[in-house]
């Protein structure tokens, strides 16, 4: 869906969101960049961004199609170490420790940092196995196999529609019910932190609804950073919200995607104080 289109089709029921008190700054940073900058091959995508993302509090990164969003989500987990052509430089710190430092194992961080994508993409298994698979493979210590899925589910608050059929396979469920359930995996191995690209973009205004609402809870418990280009969305959900955009250089004419604010989310869309981040947010451009 286009940033116009989701705009036209306004904004989604929710009920009224207790009013956090968001500190001037996170209190406890989980992640913080500095001139973080990241090239594909050549092609310098993300310029400098220098920001902290908060212990137990969302973030949102927003901003126009390929201003290096998601370039920047996958960043935190290493995932950008998978495509060949990648290139991270600056600074990463995750709990004070260097992400990229030569110490660290990054399958260590995606088992920290889990991710959940656009389109659900749940194992061709069974729910249950869905679920068993994390902990499975990372050799997780579990008493009770059948105890972790139920309390993970209960967790994701998917466990009273699927309790009864564990055993069936995850693509008989709705979409939106998929999705939930790649949450739940997530969270499965007991991570730190979740990333979430886009998460509720195939799904329809309920099934949104109920993921956002499942995006409060699990902050009590985790650290989450989305990447939405529904702005509803981020001023409903998030704490704080990272505006990005491209920025061209008008001498070469060169597009690059940068970090233009990054603020309490409240200030970010009552009072930026960017014109280029009042403009987006206003709807006149992006
Ligand atoms: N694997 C890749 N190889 C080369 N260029 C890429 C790759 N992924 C993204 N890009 C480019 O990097 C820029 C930022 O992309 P992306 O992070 O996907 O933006 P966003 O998520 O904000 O839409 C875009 O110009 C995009 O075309
Ligand atoms: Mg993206």
């Amino acid at each position: 869906m286009t940033d116009q289109a989701t705009r036209a089709a306004g904004p989604v029921p929710s009920p009224q969101r207790a009013v956090r008190d968001v500190p001037d700054v996170p209190k406890e940073p989980v992640f913080t960049t500095q001139d973080l900058n990241i090239h594909y091959g050549d092609f310098h995508a993300v310029t400098d961004v220098s920001m902290e993302f908060g212990k137990n509090e969302i973030t949102a990164l927003i901003g126009p199609s390929g201003c290096g969003k998601s370039t920047v989500l996958r960043c935190l987990n290493r995932m950008n170490d998978l495509i060949p052509t990648a290139r991270v430089s600056g600074e990463v710190r995750y709990h004070g420790i260097e992400l990229y430092g030569p110490k660290i194992d990054p399958i260590e961080v995606r088992r920290r940092i889990g991710m959940v994508f656009q389109k659900a993409n749940p194992f061709p298994k069974s729910i249950y196995d869905n679920i068993a698979y994390g902990p499975r493979v990372t050799g997780m210590k579990v008493d009770s196999m059948d105890d972790l899925v139920e309390q993970t589910l209960r967790r994701a608050a998917l466990w009273d529609e699927v309790k009864d059929k564990l055993k069936q396979n995850a693509y008989g469920l709705s979409g939106g019910q998929q999705q939930r359930l790649c949450i739940a995996r997530a969270i499965a191995t007991n991570p730190d932190v979740v990333l979430m690209d886009e998460p509720c973009s195939a799904l329809d205004p309920i099934a949104t609804l109920r993921i956002e609402e499942l995006m409060a809870e699990l902050r009590e418990s985790y650290t989450i950073i989305i990447v939405t280009h529904n702005m509803q969305q981020a001023a409903r959900v998030s704490d704080r919200t990272a505006f990005f955009t491209v920025k061209v250089n008008e001498t070469t004419g060169d597009r690059t995607g940068g970090l233009v604010e990054f603020d309490r989310t409240t200030t970010i869309f009552e009072n930026p104080s960017d014109q280029r981040t009042e403009g987006y947010i206003s709807g006149r451009f992006g």
